[in-house]
């Protein structure tokens, strides 16, 4: 048995998260939680809201609400998603929480005590009508090179220059509109992780099992340069935690706060004490410091590829740059895209499925096996309303819906609602044990490598192996003349069901209580002797036949989901 901490990127709190971000993140991550404790691993699974940042203020403004209230709203609505989702979290934190208020104060004063932090006096534009300094994505204007009008005050998106806001024609303020833009003089507080440039080249160098997509983009970084360049942890903005050096304000950093980037993942640690001071665990160093007994704690995250440089760099530099006894990421898994019907899923054009959306259309089963089988591992990948429907139909209505309602209401017509006694195993039944022993052990070992799409098509072909065992053996022509080997073979069919349940608890958790349910056994023990486990529920032992497990997505329905969402919503970005 051994400790693993799962965190998966925390979403920002303005907004609702669409498929794309679920399956890149917080999917996966749930699936290898739900797999470890499975397994009889102690794990801690966190996640929270990312709160801070000039988009949460101004989605607050649009709302008409104190940012505090909006936040606080937010973040149950996200909360509620998630557990609609079966996001099994140990807890899910506010990185605006007063812990993370604590310890991001705690890591920029630790960081300047080993002169890793120093003060840089910047010029920034400044928007008189809107009362504040304006990020550059909030300035657009025409661009100098192209002429195209809505050139942001970084890129122009028409020819792709890089611009500073002072060179576009024309710049005006995105929030209010106005022109009245100035220079301002502004002073902010930078994280010297230039320094750090060697110690982290040698660590990802290490790292030699993670997925290539998480190094390379981390490699491309460290040698392009610009991921390590000096960088700004402080903004000009009134929401967020305010810049302290131990108890008192940062001298010249009044009415300051830090930069969302750098609290945003010190609140994984943050969201530990948070889990503790909610009385749902004890010690959260035990879990985050190497000095308290974190050096046996297995640490992964999960994470969209445009997570990565944060992740790879900016978080692993500041922990380093503390030289203080803190745990540092052992695998982090990240995923591609996935894009929606032929383009994008875009947040701010509200284009595709959003989390809510897609509860409301069907149960998270669905979305879950789906989304896990098709996860954009080794390239991006592509949600279709065509392949989403007949995926969905095909592997859990067709091979593990119908395994389970034809075998319980065969037993019911011809047996009883009890599993039936008699009959002894032939070659067939070896050679079912031999295959399913193959197959869940290769499963097992996906699953230990979080390769996800190979653990989906393992566990599919374990549930045909039950379909192929029930056609090839037919008890429905086996009982008219030989109704002991029939007994047998249903007895074994019903045994599978259990076993199904367990192994599929991590994709779908729902579908796999209702199976253990309708099984009428607290029996969730692991398969790993797979002729053993085929005992588990004895001669005379009574069941349930389910309600359908999974109905199938009609025609109409998709026909009708696919215009729907080809518009746009408003998401509140
Ligand atoms: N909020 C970011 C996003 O949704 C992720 C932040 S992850 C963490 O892309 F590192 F900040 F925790
Ligand atoms: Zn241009």
């Amino acid at each position: 048995m051994a400790r693993h901490l799962i965190t998966s990127a925390i979403p920002y709190i303005n907004g609702i998260k669409h498929l794309g971000n679920l399956v890149g993140s917080q999917l996966p991550a749930d699936l290898y939680a739900r797999y470890l404790r499975q397994r009889g691993h102690e794990v801690l699974f966190l996640c929270a809201t990312d709160e801070h940042g000039t988009p949460a203020e101004l989605a607050a403004a649009k709302a008409g609400k104190p940012v505090a209230e909006y936040c606080a709203e937010m973040h149950d609505v996200q909360a509620k998603i998630a557990e609609g989702f079966g996001l099994s979290f140990d807890h899910f934190g506010r990185s605006s929480s007063p812990q993370n208020h604590k310890l991001t104060q705690a890591f920029a004063t630790r960081l300047a005590e080993v002169g890793l932090i120093k003060e840089v006096t910047e010029e920034q534009v400044y928007s008189v009508a809107d009362g504040r300094f304006l990020p550059d994505r909030y300035i657009e204007g025409t661009c100098p090179n192209c002429g195209f009008e809505s050139a942001r005050g970084d890129q122009c998106d028409n020819c792709t220059k890089q611009l500073d806001p002072t060179d576009l024609i024309d710049a005006h303020s995105t929030i209010s509109g106005s022109t009245e833009l100035e220079v301002r003089e502004t002073k902010h507080l930078y994280l010297r992780q230039s320094e750090l440039k060697d110690d982290l080249a040698a660590w990802i160098e290490s790292k030699k099992d993670w997925p290539i997509l998480t190094t390379s983009i981390a490699k491309k970084w460290l040698t392009d340069g610009d991921g390590l360049q000096d960088r700004g942890i402080t903004r000009d903005l009134d929401w967020g935690i305010p810049v302290m050096k131990g108890d008192d304000v940062w001298p010249g950093m009044e009415g300051k706060v830090f930069y969302v980037w750098f609290d945003a993942p010190i609140e994984y640690i943050a969201c530990a004490q948070e889990w503790e001071d909610a009385g749902k665990g004890t010690d959260w160093a035990r879990w985050w410091r190497t000095d308290k007994g974190a050096d046996d704690v297995t640490y992964t995250q999960f994470m969209g590829k445009d997570n990565v440089p944060f992740h790879t760099l900016s978080f692993p530099a500041t922990i380093m740059g503390t030289q203080e006894p803190w745990k540092l990421v052992d695998y982090i898994k990240s995923f591609n895209y996935l894009n929606y019907d032929g383009g994008q899923f875009s947040t701010s054009r509200g284009r595709g499925v959003f989390m809510d959306q897609a509860l409301e259309l069907l149960p998270s089963d669905y979305w879950r096996w789906w989304l896990l089988s098709h996860a954009p591992e080794s390239s991006d990948a592509e949600f279709t309303w065509e392949n989403f429907q007949t995926d969905a139909n095909k592997d859990l209505a067709d091979v593990l819906g119908n395994f389970v309602s034809r075998i319980t209401k065969f037993c019911r017509s011809k047996f009883s609602e009890a599993v039936p006694a008699g009959g002894a195993y032939g070659p067939a039944e070896e050679q079912l044990i031999a295959d399913l022993t193959t197959r869940i052990r290769a499963y097992e070992g996906h699953m230990d490598a979080m390769e996800v799409r190979k653990s989906a098509a393992e566990l599919r072909a374990i549930w045909v192996l039950g379909n192929e065992y029930l056609q090839a053996n037919a008890p429905w022509t086996t009982f008219k003349t030989d109704p002991e080997t029939a007994a047998m073979q249903v007895r074994l069919a019903l045994n599978l069901i259990r076993i199904y349940a367990v192994l599929s608890a991590a994709f779908i958790p729902d579908a796999s209580k209702s199976m253990i349910d309708a099984m009428q056994t607290n029996d969730d023990t692991w398969p790993t002797d797979v002729a053993a486990a085929l005992n588990a529920l004895p001669a005379g032992h009574a069941f349930t036949v389910p309600e359908n497990l999974f109905r199938k997505i009609t025609d109409e329905e998709r026909e009708e989901w696919a215009a729907r969402f080809a518009g746009t919503r408003d998401a509140g970005e």
